[in-house]
């Protein structure tokens, strides 16, 4: 019996080896990533998230908003014509978890910080259709009902800056007043209009 046939009848030796591939695989391609520069630090300009849009960014987790958006234009000419730079890897290292995503029922949102208005936000999340008459994105008319919690803001920063975002105590301690009186619906819209804020510029 050669090599390749003791490998191919003896399972438990094929996953040891399987294994052991799989894992030199990964991180040979995962490891250097974490040394990159380019990689795990901020662009410039880039910042953690303030108060309200950090709310929003919660917001838009808890809605599921990305079964439908992306937030990664790709490094194709026709997305990057459509929706600006392509995404770089720098600018969202304050995002956790990412947003980036393939699935794209709706445009991508990476750049769309900018693009409408406050209030053309405002209709468009409580129906769309009254915007996009064909659109088939659901309504979210809840968010303008309920306000953010000052406190709940001030508890995700600090485990944010936990895990290594960068605020500072004056801006944790200021948390509450940034929101104060805001609904989920402004939140939203403040999250939204920051989005693609640092990516470079190409037009
Ligand atoms: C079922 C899929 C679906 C879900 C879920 C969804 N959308 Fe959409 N969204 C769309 C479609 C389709 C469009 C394009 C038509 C339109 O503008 O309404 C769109 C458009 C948008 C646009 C305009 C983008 C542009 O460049 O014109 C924004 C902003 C947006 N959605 C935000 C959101 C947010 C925030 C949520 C979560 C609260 C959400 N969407 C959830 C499908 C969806």
């Amino acid at each position: 019996m050669n090599n390749h046939e003791k490998v191919e009848k003896n399972v438990g030796l094929m996953m040891v080896l399987v294994t052991i591939a799989i894992s030199l695989g990964g991180l040979s391609q995962i490891v250097p990533l974490m040394f990159q520069a380019e990689a795990v630090e901020p662009l410039p300009g880039v910042k953690p998230y303030p108060a309200l849009e950090l709310a929003g960014r919660d917001v838009f987790i808890r809605e599921g908003c990305y079964g439908c958006h992306s937030q990664m234009v790709r490094t194709l000419r026709f997305d990057s014509e459509r929706y600006g730079h392509y995404s770089l890897a720098g600018e969202s290292v304050y995002d956790r978890p990412f947003q980036w995503g393939s699935k794209r029922t709706g445009p991508d949102l990476a750049r769309v910080g900018g693009r409408y208005s406050d209030e053309w936000h405002r209709v468009h999340l409580i129906n769309p259709r009254d915007v996009v008459p064909e659109s088939n994105m659901p309504r979210y008319p809840w968010l303008a009902d309920s306000t953010i919690s000052g406190s709940d803001v001030a508890r995700r920063m600090r485990t944010l800056r936990f895990m290594g975002h960068p605020y500072s105590d004056e801006e944790i301690a200021a948390a509450p007043d940034a929101v104060a009186g805001k609904t989920e619906l402004d939140a939203l819209i403040a999250y939204l209009q920051g989005l693609g804020r640092n990516a470079p510029r190409t037009r």
